[in-house]
């Protein structure tokens, strides 16, 4: 009996993808009766059955060759039929695509999303990011019911704007460990934004159903979007009696809060999750990619993981309309190599005074004096001293000697220039899909 190898070099690799094609190339081996399993990591098997032909004369012949027809192109016993799983993940790939910008008709190709980040991402941010074909979220307000005005901001600033959809064109974020459900669910009664995007549940799946069920009953066309961070959120997520409608996959390099530790990168993380969600036909639930997209190379690379849309919060952090401090976007522009001068640490939550966030989640942020004096033993009372005197020095308190959280994404380094969020929408749009055109004409035959 041949080993796969050995089958695989005197079968072609695309033949190798069709059972039927293998039972062909079969009669080229001379080898005995054999049955050979390719067996992928997850659940993805194909079996074939061989058997040399080349002896075999008369009816021995029919039968036998019969016998391979029927063997090899019978479903395996065992789970899938096909052996390609990046592809067909790029096939099913495209269908969620499609569905998703159904929901979303005025969003241009290839979907772009800002991502919600606390009060940084507010109406003005999220209007401008919708407005140039791109889906824009606000973020969950300092305090539950400061979405109430923000909402009632951003429908005026859709009013005049070109925008025009059955439901408010833009979506809002919400924490679920400090938000308030009651005020989330009359604020979404009240304005029927296009999505909710949903993050850090202090009681894991459970919470977020709750949330989920509640929101969808005061409106139903309001699509229910999750963050998570791994694998085994996801698969709670999709499995869960009250799924969401889109599932969006933060890599750790993700600026704000995200895994504290259970986390690795986007490139990694994404497909792997998206295999397990894509598994889940009957769902049908497109996957978005966030955590360190911050130009249309970020993008290229996330569509080519199989992304439905690219989530970007830092970036945006550096656009015109983001709701922050000079001295904050001064350094978001300044600062470079994330790996070196950024880090998760609740210390700067903590300094201002925002405790309780669940254990798993930590926030990325980059390095400043509070951290430095922290690393060399200032007890923390020094330093909540010395960081209350930095908040009210205004834009230096942000800076290398500057002391207040400074939340952002290890991408920060690519972030150059402060821009309109049209203008990067646009820039992102544009930069993916100039890339992945240029890299299939290159590698094309
Ligand atoms: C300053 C900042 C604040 C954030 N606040 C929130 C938030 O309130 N809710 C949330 O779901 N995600 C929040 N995020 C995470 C984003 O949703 C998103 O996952 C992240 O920005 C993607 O990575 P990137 O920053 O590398 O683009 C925040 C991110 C940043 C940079």
């Amino acid at each position: 009996m041949l080993s796969p190898i050995a089958l695989r070099r005197k079968a072609s690799p695309r033949k190798l993808n069709n059972r039927l094609a293998v039972g062909y190339a079969t009669w080229d081996l001379d080898s005995a009766v054999g049955t050979v399993e390719f067996t992928d990591k997850a659940d993805v098997r194909s079996r074939f059955v061989f058997i040399s032909l080349k002896r075999v004369k008369g009816p021995a012949f029919l039968f036998l060759s019969s016998f391979l027809w029927i063997v090899n192109s019978r479903p395996s016993p065992f789970v899938s039929t096909f052996s390609n799983r990046p592809m067909m993940a790029t096939q099913r790939t495209a269908e969620l695509r499609r569905m998703l910008a159904l929901s979303y008709p005025w969003v241009k190709k290839p979907f772009v999303v800002g991502a919600p980040m606390r009060i940084l991402a507010g109406p003005q941010l999220a209007v401008a990011v919708s407005a140039a074909g791109g889906l824009g979220f606000m973020g969950p307000q300092a305090k539950p019911d400061g979405v109430l005005a923000d909402l009632d901001k951003a429908r005026e600033l859709i009013e005049a704007s070109n925008l025009r959809h059955p439901l408010l064109p833009i979506g809002v974020g919400f924490q679920v460990w400090n938000g308030d459900l009651k005020v989330a669910t009359s604020a979404v009664e009240k304005h029927k934004p296009c999505a909710v995007w949903l993050f850090a549940p202090k009681n894991g799946q459970a919470e977020l159903d709750e949330w989920t069920v509640s929101l969808r009953k005061v409106s139903p066309d309001t699509k229910i979007w999750i963050q998570v961070g791994t694998l085994s959120d996801a698969i709670a997520a999709i499995n869960s009696s009250a799924p969401p409608d889109v599932l969006v996959v933060q890599g750790s390099e993700a600026g704000g809060h995200g895994m504290a530790k259970e986390s690795t990168g986007t490139i990694v993380l994404f497909p792997e999750v998206a295999d397990a969600v894509n598994a889940r036909k009957d769902l049908g639930i497109p996957v978005v990619a966030a955590g360190g997209i911050i130009d249309g190379r970020g993008a290229a690379a996330a569509f080519s993981l199989g992304a439905a849309a690219v989530a970007m919060g830092t970036r945006f952090l550096a656009s015109s309309e983001a709701r922050i401090a000079k001295g904050y976007q001064d350094e978001v522009v300044r600062a470079s190599d994330g790996a070196k001068n950024t880090l998760r640490t609740h210390l700067y939550n903590h300094l201002r005074g925002t405790f309780g966030w669940p254990d798993i989640f930590a926030p990325r942020t980059l390095i400043n004096r509070s951290w430095i004096d922290h690393e060399a033993g200032v007890p923390f009372e020094k330093l909540q001293v010395l960081h209350d005197e930095a908040a009210k020095s205004g834009d230096a308190g942000w800076g290398p000697e500057g002391r207040l959280a400074t939340y952002v994404g290890a991408g920060v380094g690519l972030v150059r220039d402060v821009k309109d969020a049209s203008a990067i929408v646009e820039e992102v749009r544009n930069e993916s899909r100039d890339i992945l055109k240029a890299l299939s004409d290159d590698h094309s035959e």
